[in-house]
C-alpha cells in the first residue's frame, strides 16, 4: 500500500525509540522506501545499524558525516520525502522544529523540506500536557503538521497517563490514511467561502457579524492537504488564511456573490462557510454621515442576494455544501436550508452550545443530507472538524460519480 513512498523516518532519544524498528520494518514491508535519520540520543536506546539492516539504507545521525561527496545530505533528504515521519519525538524535538531550529541533522532536514510532516510523540504525561508542549504542538498543528496521538497507560517512567507512543500498527496505518487522503480530491476544484461579510454605511462605518473565518480556513487547509486546487473567497476574518491555496478578497455579500460565480462553472465542490449577510443598507454613503438634531435615527435595509440559493439553483454537477447556524430547532432549520438551497450536505451548528460557533478554535455540528442527519460529532478542534467533513465530502463526492447534481 506504500509501494514507491519515500518516506524520511526522525527517530529521537526518548525510550519508545526501540518500537522505531519495527515501525520501520513494517513501512519497507508495505512498499515504502524508508531513509532513517536518528538523533544522538535516540542512538543511547537503539543502534544506527539495526535501523540500517531494517531499511536496507544508511542511516544518517550527524549533520557534518557526509556520507556522498556527490550530495549535500540533508538538502538531499529533505528534497526527495513524500512524507517525513518522526517517531517518536520527544518534548524536546516539538520544540525544535516548532521553533525552527536546526542544530542537529533531523531538525536541520525538516527545516530544509517542504514534505508534509506527521509526528507521533511520546513522553512522560507530565511532560505531555505541559503547557511549553501543547504551546508547540499547537505552534507545529498551526503550521500544518499532523499527529499520531500517543496512547495511554502505563509509561516507562512509571507513571500511568497519556504518552506512549501509538503501536507501530497504527502509526502504519496513520501512514497509509494520510497517503490515500491525499489523492482523494487530487485534480478536484474547490471553492470555499470564508469569514463574514462587511455591508458599508459611509466610509468608516459597517454592518458585521462575529465570523472569523476559522472554520473557512481550515477547510480549505484540509481539502489543500487532499489535494484539491483551493480558492477561498474571503471576507472580513481575525485569522490568516492557509499557505497554499487561492485567497481572493470579498467584502460585501454582493462583492462574495460575483467572485463566486466568476469561478463557478469549473469547480468542483463548493463549501460556502461564509457568514453572509442577510440585508445590507439601502443607500450607501459616499461621505461619513454627521450627526442630526434628532434623537432617532432609522437605517434602511434591503436583502441581499442569497449566495447558497443561486448556487443551488445555478448547479450543474457542482457538489454544494451549506452552513447552517442556528440557536434553536437545529435539525428542522438545517433540513429546510438543505431542501431550499439544494444543497448535497449542510453543516449545522447551535452557536449557543458552548465550544461552538463563531469564536474560539472549537465547534460541534452535525451533518445533514437529504435523508436527515448524516453525522453528528463531538466537540473538536476546528481543524478536526475540517479534516473530518472533508472526508466525508470526498466519500461523498467518489460515491455520486464526482456528479452530485
Ligand atoms: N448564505 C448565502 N448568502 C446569503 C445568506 C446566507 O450564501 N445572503 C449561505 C451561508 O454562506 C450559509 C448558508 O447560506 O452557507 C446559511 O446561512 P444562514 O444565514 O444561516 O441562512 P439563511 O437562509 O439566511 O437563514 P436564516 O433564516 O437563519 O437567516
Amino acid at each position: 500500500m506504500l509501494t514507491g513512498k519515500r518516506i524520511l523516518l526522525g527517530i529521537t532519544g526518548g525510550i519508545a525509540a526501540f518500537k522505531a524498528a519495527a515501525l520501520c520494518s513494517k513501512l519497507v514491508q508495505a512498499g515504502a522506501e524508508v531513509r532513517v535519520i536518528m538523533t544522538e540520543s535516540a542512538t543511547k536506546f537503539v543502534t544506527p545499524l539495526t535501523l540500517q539492516v531494517l531499511s536496507r539504507h544508511a542511516v544518517f545521525t550527524d549533520t557534518f558525516a557526509e556520507q556522498d561527496p556527490a550530495v549535500v545530505s540533508h538538502i538531499d533528504l529533505a528534497d526527495h520525502a513524500d512524507l517525513i515521519l518522526v517517531a517518536p519525538a520527544t518534548a524536546n524535538m516539538l520544540a525544535k522544529l516548532a521553533y525552527g531550529m536546526a542544530d542537529d541533522m533531523l531538525s536541520t532536514t525538516v527545516l530544509a523540506s517542504t514534505a508534509p510532516l506527521l509526528i507521533a510523540p511520546a513522553m512522560n504525561v507530565h511532560m505531555y500536557e505541559h503547557p511549553a508542549v501543547r504551546h508547540n504542538l499547537e505552534l507545529l498543528a498551526s503550521r500544518g503538521a499532523r499527529f499520531i496521538e500517543p496512547g495511554s497507560g502505563q509509561l516507562a517512567c512509571g507513571y500511568v497517563g497519556k504518552g506512549r507512543l501509538a503501536e507501530p500498527e497504527e502509526i502504519v496505518l496513520a501512514v497509509q490514511s494520510y497517503f490515500n487522503q491525499q489523492r482523494q480530491l487530487a485534480g478536484k476544484r474547490v471553492l470555499i467561502t470564508a469569514g463574514g461579510t462587511v455591508e458599508r454605511i459611509d466610509p468608516v462605518r459597517y454592518l458585521t457579524n462575529d465570523s472569523s473565518g476559522k472554520m473557512g480556513f481550515e477547510i480549505a487547509a484540509a481539502a489543500r492537504d487532499m489535494g484539491a486546487d483551493v480558492t477561498v473567497i474571503a471576507a472580513r476574518s481575525m485569522a490568516e488564511p492557509p499557505t497554499g491555496v487561492t485567497v481572493v478578497r470579498a467584502e460585501s455579500a454582493a462583492d462574495m456573490l460575483e467572485a463566486v460565480l466568476a469561478r463557478y462553472d469549473e469547480a468542483d465542490l463548493v463549501i460556502k462557510a461564509a457568514a453572509v449577510a442577510d440585508y445590507r443598507p439601502v443607500v450607501k454613503h459616499s461621505e461619513k454621515l454627521k450627526k442630526t438634531g434628532r434623537d432617532l435615527m432609522t437605517l434602511e435595509l434591503e436583502k441581499t442576494e442569497d449566495i447558497l440559493k443561486v448556487l443551488g439553483e445555478r448547479k450543474q454537477g457542482q457538489f454544494l455544501v451549506g452552513f447552517a447556524a442556528e440557536t434553536e430547532s437545529l435539525a428542522q432549520y438545517a433540513m429546510d436550508k438543505l431542501e431550499r438551497k439544494r444543497c448535497d450536505l449542510l453543516v449545522a451548528n447551535d452557536v449557543s452550545a458552548e465550544g461552538a460557533g463563531f469564536h474560539g478554535d472549537t465547534n460541534i455540528v452535525s451533518v445533514f443530507d437529504k435523508d436527515g442527519l448524516a453525522v453528528s460529532w463531538p466537540l473538536l478542534s476546528k481543524r478536526e472538524v475540517a479534516v473530518r467533513l472533508m472526508a466525508l465530502v470526498a466519500q461523498r463526492m467518489s460515491s455520486s460519480g464526482g456528479d452530485a447534481s
